[in-house]
């Protein structure tokens, strides 16, 4: 049987990568199975119920009633050559190092199904040569089927971002081999506008870790500027937007509380453990990784400093805790690590974030005017500010690229 027609896709992880990429190989033609460990979610997505913001409820459903997408949480079985493509999370462990237990575990549940001639690809990020040394060796080790193929095509989404999605947003690729390089580009190209290839699995898995270390350091960067203009007395932003007239060499970074998600404060991690395994120290990731994490408890002195130096049961709102506005991933968001530190100074804490209800026993509680202080950390769209507006409470924007609210810009 030739490998290169392929019509059915598994899917293994049905997350913020996994969904979209379910939902456009479906409407592309393929059979989809989308498979996720979590019962729980497979039951959401039945439902059309997602955290993803680009996937519409109607367009879960409707693919389901069609036949063309199916979740489930069992890996399916299906006697026939088929794409298996892995999108499960790849964070970093306690001493932020890579945790690859789920994606080792994928890799087990696709060695126990997978079918002779089949291809499988990955899209979570890993370190430099994982796809050759780790994804390969275990599943040819645990089946017994023929000729599997092996490729990288690193995801790139940015959940919420209405301009730049899965298919004006070029892929790269790379396969172990020819075959498995034509036959995974053939696969992206149903539903990507752009296939940039490269030579080798490790130039693309380098390059999905270099384009978020690039952001890590430049904010960092950012970040120390801010620091710097604070204890001067100039603005950062005003400085920034001076700097950006510049037409060539500059691109502009705003300054934040610091970084969050999956990807920026995680991905570096994985780019600085490939260098200490040849031996060389990643000295701007380490020190980007300090910089921007340590933000959230220089914000906290000079929010005190902004209070007269004094938080003691100072009562301070945050707008937002994800880690940026209008999506519901609170992965790694520097505002958690803000309300701590806040919370270390004496201060009494509330948040207001409609996309969370509930985090560490505490309730999301709608904006109020019964505080000292109000702090826009993560300005989704849906946040009314008129209270705040209205009643003219003390408010600061601490956000890297909100619209400007008419309220001091801290940063
Ligand atoms: N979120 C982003 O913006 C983004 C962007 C580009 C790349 N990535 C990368 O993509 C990968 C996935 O990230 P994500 O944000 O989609 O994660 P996610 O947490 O949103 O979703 C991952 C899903 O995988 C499931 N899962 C975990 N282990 C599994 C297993 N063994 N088998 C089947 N399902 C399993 C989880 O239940 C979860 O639903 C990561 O490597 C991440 O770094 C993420």
């Amino acid at each position: 049987m030739s490998r290169k027609i392929f019509k059915n896709v598994i899917v293994i992880g049905q997350g913020y990568v996994g969904l979209p990429l379910s939902v456009n190989a479906a409407k592309s033609g393929y059979k989809v199975y989308g498979f996720d460990i979590s019962n729980e979610k497979v039951e959401q997505l039945k439902k059309g119920h997602t955290d993803s913001p680009e996937i519409k409820k109607s367009d879960l459903l409707r693919m389901q009633k069609k036949g063309i997408i199916e979740f489930t949480s069992t890996i399916p079985k299906l006697n026939k050559q088929s794409i298996y493509v892995i999108a499960v999370p790849t964070p970093l462990d306690s001493n932020r190092k890579p945790d690859l237990s789920m994606l080792i575990n994928a890799c087990e549940l696709v060695a126990s199904v997978i079918e002779d001639n089949s291809l499988v690809v990955n899209e979570s990020t890993s370190y430099i040569g994982t796809l050759r040394n780790l994804i390969k060796p275990t599943i040819d080790k645990l089946s017994s089927a023929k000729n599997i193929i092996y490729a990288v095509a690193p995801e790139r989404i940015d959940p919420g971002n209405i301009k730049w999605d899965m298919k004006n947003t070029t892929r790269v690729i790379a396969g172990l081999d020819g075959i498995a390089g034509q036959v995974t580009v053939s696969f992206y190209s149903k539903f990507c506008n752009q296939i940039h290839i490269v030579s080798k699995p490790e130039v693309a898995e380098a390059a999905k870790l270099f384009e978020n270390t690039f952001r890590q350091v430049n904010i960092a960067l950012v970040n120390e500027l801010s620091n710097i203009a604070d204890s001067i007395g100039f603005s950062t932003h005003e400085t920034i937007r001076a700097a950006s007239t510049k037409p060539f060499g500059f691109m502009p970074f705003f300054p934040s509380i610091g970084v969050g998600g999956h990807c920026i404060p995680v991905d570096p991690s994985y780019l600085a453990f490939s260098a200490e395994a040849v031996g060389v120290e990643a000295k701007f990731i380490n020190l980007a990784n300090l910089t921007n994490s340590s933000m959230p408890k220089i914000i906290a002195e000079r929010i005190k400093i902004f209070l007269d130096g004094n938080l003691s049961s100072k009562r301070i709102q945050i707008a937002g805790i994800t880690y940026k506005p209008n999506i519901s991933d609170i992965r790694e968001s520097p505002a958690l690590d803000l309300i701590h530190e806040l919370k270390l100074l004496g201060a009494s804490v509330s948040w207001y974030d409609p996309f969370v209800m509930k985090y560490n026993d505490q309730q999301s509680t709608e904006l109020n005017s019964d505080i000292d202080l109000g702090l826009i950390v993560t300005p989704h769209d849906q946040i009314d500010f008129s209270i705040w507006k209205k009643t003219g409470v003390k408010v600061l924007d601490l956000s890297a690229n909100s619209t400007n609210y008419g309220w001091t810009k801290f940063l």
